[in-house]
């Protein structure tokens, strides 16, 4: 298939090609899009078949379900069966925003958009460009990252052009999005709100709204049988990189001690070798690396939203250069750290050593 590729700034919108987006999700077709979290790939999300073309061209496992994508709040109703008092504070206070909400679904909702569940996660995202096309479209858009299954989410229109190119029938290649990390899903089904997935809208900022706000255990460590995330794509080895990605945890000096000693091993026997810091840690690794290794700052600790932004970008790059193995340095989990240890560690596949 030839996908079509069109570049577009979210300050200066391209209505015909808009419109031509739109025709193409009406038409039952896929176009990724810039959202103000990752890119999405989306599809007319009441269309069956047009979901199903979604878990084909990422590769994904079908019982994953999918995120509905709307652009005014007139377009939730249809959806969902109730709308309960949480959620209309939490919309009132975060929407449009990087927080997806799970609701019951409505008939109107098939199940090959929810992965065959009763309940549907609905999202209205912050960007103009995502705005415009739900709109001109004039139906909600069932979106997942626009990465193949398994990589990590797209925060460049190049990333999603290495993934989808040739898979589907459109790319909005709108630039770096804004926050790097997906939506915070909060599950407002239950008396008690859950967070399935932490992102940039923390629980204290729920909590400041909503009051007491769970967080799903089987989220904070590696998913067993007795302990299964309910959000379903959260039990997958995601955002992986290629490379065997371990993480150090502890005093900021021996930590950098242990992955120097790590990286240099493995370095001199050949392998390309990767270490992720942050800014501020960068000169306890000047000079002391072998010539095989990379070292990276994912962004400056007292700004860790620049640390989110990177860190799916880094994982990438080092896919590139074709990294063998990845000594990360763990960060604070406070606040927004709480989203980046979590990305962080599943991309190592939970290996993180405490020093
Ligand atoms: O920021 C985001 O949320 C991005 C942009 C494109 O909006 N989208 C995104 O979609 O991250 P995706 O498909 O990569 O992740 C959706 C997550 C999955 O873990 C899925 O299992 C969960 O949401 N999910 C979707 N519907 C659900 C439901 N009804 N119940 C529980 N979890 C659900
Ligand atoms: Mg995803």
């Amino acid at each position: 298939m030839d996908t079509i590729i069109v570049k577009m700034n979210e300050s200066d919108i391209d209505e015909e090609k808009i419109c031509q987006a739109a025709e193409i999700i009406r038409g039952g077709g896929l176009v990724a899009f810039p959202t103000e979290t990752v890119y999405g790939l989306g599809a007319n999300a009441l269309d069956p078949v047009a979901s199903t073309k979604i878990y084909a061209a990422k590769g994904r496992p079908s019982d994953n379900p999918l995120i509905a994508h709307i652009a005014d709040l007139e377009m939730l109703k249809p959806l969902v069966e109730e709308i309960p008092e949480a959620a209309r504070k939490l919309m009132d206070a975060f929407w449009p925003g990087p927080m997806t909400l799970i609701f019951r679904k409505s008939d109107l909702v098939p199940k090959e958009t929810t992965g065959g569940l009763d309940t549907v996660a609905v999202r209205y995202p912050n960007h103009k460009i995502a705005q415009a096309l739900i709109r001109e479209a004039g139906v909600s858009i069932a979106a997942p990252s626009a990465n193949l299954s398994g990589k990590p989410s797209p925060t460049l229109g190049e990333h999603v052009i290495d993934d989808m190119d040739g898979r589907i029938d459109m790319i909005i290649d709108g630039g770096m999005v804004g926050m790097g990390l997906e939506s915070t899903i909060v599950d407002v089904t239950a008396e008690t709100p859950m967070i399935l997935r932490p992102g940039f809208i923390t629980k204290e900022m729920l909590q400041s709204v909503i009051g007491e706000v769970k967080i799903d255990p089987a989220i904070l460590e590696k998913p067993t049988e007795g302990l299964r995330p309910k959000a379903p794509g959260m039990k997958y080895r995601h955002y992986a990189p290629k490379a065997d990605f371990t993480i150090y945890r502890g005093n900021k000096n021996k930590v950098a001690e242990e992955i120097l000693k790590q990286a240099n091993e493995k370095a001199k026997q050949g392998f390309l070798t990767g270490i992720i810091t942050a800014e501020e840690h960068l000169k306890l690794y000047e000079g002391k690396t072998d010539e095989n290794i990379s070292v990276i700052a994912l962004g400056n600790l007292a700004h860790p939203e620049t640390i989110a932004n990177h860190l799916f970008q880094v994982l990438r790059e080092f896919d590139k250069q074709g990294a063998e193995f990845i000594y990360g340095e763990a960060f604070s989990e406070d606040h927004i750290g709480q989203a980046i240890m979590n990305r962080l560690t599943k991309a190592a596949g939970y290996q993180i050593i405490d020093l």
